[in-house]
């Protein structure tokens, strides 16, 4: 982001100050972003939570070290002074009188509000907002609200949600977070598109055959039973982040990179979105749960076993499904999506197989005995791009054989120094909602998976897969139906 001015001046204002994505994420990259010169002194920070504790307890619970910056202790000194916290119950007026007389301190600017706090308090949150008045925008300054993930839990409550937002405040002011659409590997779709005359000409439904989406994690539950046994694989992953890459990879290219004409072009990919129906649940839609097993050295308990899950648990932690894209460009071509927890890999990519030659050309060998053209797209880790080709083994002989092209981030542009929310908090600061999801996108994507969380709701268990596997044969024999097979995780 060389020469890319800072963002205006503003109060950060982070609900959930104290959490883990405060500490992992936010505060990381806010460091990250002060010695990049995304913001300068302009930026001061208000964290809100609920423990005891003053400005100087906040700070100095705060690890510069955990910033990807090759200068974090001064960009660290820089930023610290402005970070004020805010001790209050979210449920309690008084809280936001505080917060309201804080900001009227700072000049009553530019604030952006962002919810880093459990789903249960978003309704709270945006009420008392409003009902302090801290919603209105005057003056050319702006108010913004930033609201994490999940977003509902499914088609009827992200709704109501939406509902109640828009109630208090335009769309313009709403940045909903999918943090997968900060990840350079994910913005780089696009870009490999729409500025490859190359790909987007073969980027359709006649030379692509089928195309898988993988989101395949070694973390297992952890600490977060609550939150997850409550959601679930499909809940916590497809909706957002494993459907954010589809748009990506199938929307229609945007008359310019605007928000709103992206956003359209985002919006209409959801709504093209045809998931299994409820009839076909059963056989295009699988779900697993990991046992124990062993993940390189380290030991995994059962699923049911782990803290805050309920013993006859029935949440999956891994979901599979075969859906298609009713769209002109992608009539007929299938899309499979699998994520899971406890897998042997961490491994996120994008895979598209293309047709094969229409002919044998080769004496003697038959184009099915070809392995097909391969496009990987590597969102992490080891981000970039395979392309499998054919080529002439040397010799005498005319002899195809498989090679491959290899774009690596890391060596075309050097190690990358983000957690992939510098860019969504700059934008937040800055007015670009591009890469924030909108009302129509969410309410679409978890209406394509209604049936299956209906389904899955309704009764059924997951299939069992040992923690270190690939996952549950369920998920092989979905794909394996239509004579394919799922690309192998890890490297
Ligand atoms: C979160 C999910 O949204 O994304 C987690 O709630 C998941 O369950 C995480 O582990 C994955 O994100 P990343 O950036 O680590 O791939």
């Amino acid at each position: 982001m060389t020469g890319t001015p800072p963002a205006p001046q503003a109060t950060l204002v982070i609900f959930g100050i104290t959490g883990d994505l405060s500490h992992r994420l936010l505060m990381p990259s806010l460091i990250n972003m002060t010695a990049s010169g995304l913001v300068d002194d302009q930026l001061s920070i208000i964290g809100i939570g609920r423990t005891e504790g003053d400005d100087e307890w906040l700070r100095s619970g705060f690890d510069p070290d955990e910033a990807k910056t090759s200068t974090p202790a001064t960009a660290w000194e820089s930023l610290r002074g402005r970070i004020s916290y805010l001790r209050g119950d979210l449920k309690q007026p008084a809280t936001y009188e505080r917060l309201a007389s804080m900001l009227e301190e700072r000049g009553d600017g530019n604030v952006a509000f962002y919810f880093a706090t459990a789903p249960e308090f978003f309704d709270d949150i945006i009420h008392q907002l409003a009902n302090a008045g801290l919603l209105r925008e005057h003056e050319g300054a702006f108010r913004r609200v930033a609201i994490e993930k999940p977003f509902g839990h499914d088609f009827e409550s992200a709704r109501e949600l939406n509902r109640k937002i828009l109630s208090l405040v335009d769309e313009k002011q709403v940045y909903r977070v999918d943090h997968f659409l900060g990840k350079e590997t994910v913005q780089n779709i696009m870009v490999t598109r729409f500025a490859n005359t190359m790909v987007e000409s073969v980027w359709n439904s006649k030379y692509i055959e089928h195309v898988q989406i993988t989101v395949a994690e070694t973390v297992d539950v952890g600490g977060r039973g609550s939150f997850y046994d409550a959601a679930g694989a499909l809940r916590d992953m497809v909706p957002n982040h494993l459907f954010q890459l589809l748009a990506m990879i199938c929307m229609e290219p945007p008359n310019s990179f605007d928000a709103e004409a992206v956003r359209n072009e985002k919006a209409k990919v959801f709504r093209a979105i045809r998931g299994p129906r409820p009839e076909d649940v059963g056989r295009d839609a699988v779900r697993g749960r990991y046992s124990a097993g062993r993940i390189g050295d380290r030991k995994v308990g059962d699923y049911r076993a782990a803290k805050d899950v309920a013993p006859d648990s029935r949440t999956e932690t891994y979901a599979a499904l075969k859906l298609t894209v009713d769209s002109w460009r992608w009539a007929g071509v299938p899309f499979y999506l699998r994520t899971g927890k406890a897998l042997s890999h961490r491994d996120s990519e994008v895979v598209l197989t293309f047709r094969p030659v229409p002919f044998a050309q080769f004496r003697g060998i038959d184009v099915s005995r070809l392995p097909p053209n391969k496009l990987v797209i590597q969102i992490q880790p080891d981000e970039g791009m395979t392309l499998d080709l054919i080529g002439k083994r040397p010799g005498p002989e005319l002899e195809p054989a498989p090679v491959q092209m290899n774009f690596s981030h890391a060596n075309a542009f050097g190690p990358s120094r983000t957690t992939g929310y510098e860019t969504l908090l700059y934008d937040l600061l800055h007015g670009d909602q591009t890469l924030f999801q909108r009302a129509d996108e969410i309410e679409a994507a978890w209406l394509a998976l209604q049936p299956v969380i209906e389904a899955w709701q309704s009764g059924g268990e997951p299939e069992a897969y040992v923690a270190g596997s690939a996952g549950p044969k369920c998920a092989e024999e979905l794909i394996e139906r239509d004579g394919r097979q799922w690309h192998a995780i890890g490297p």
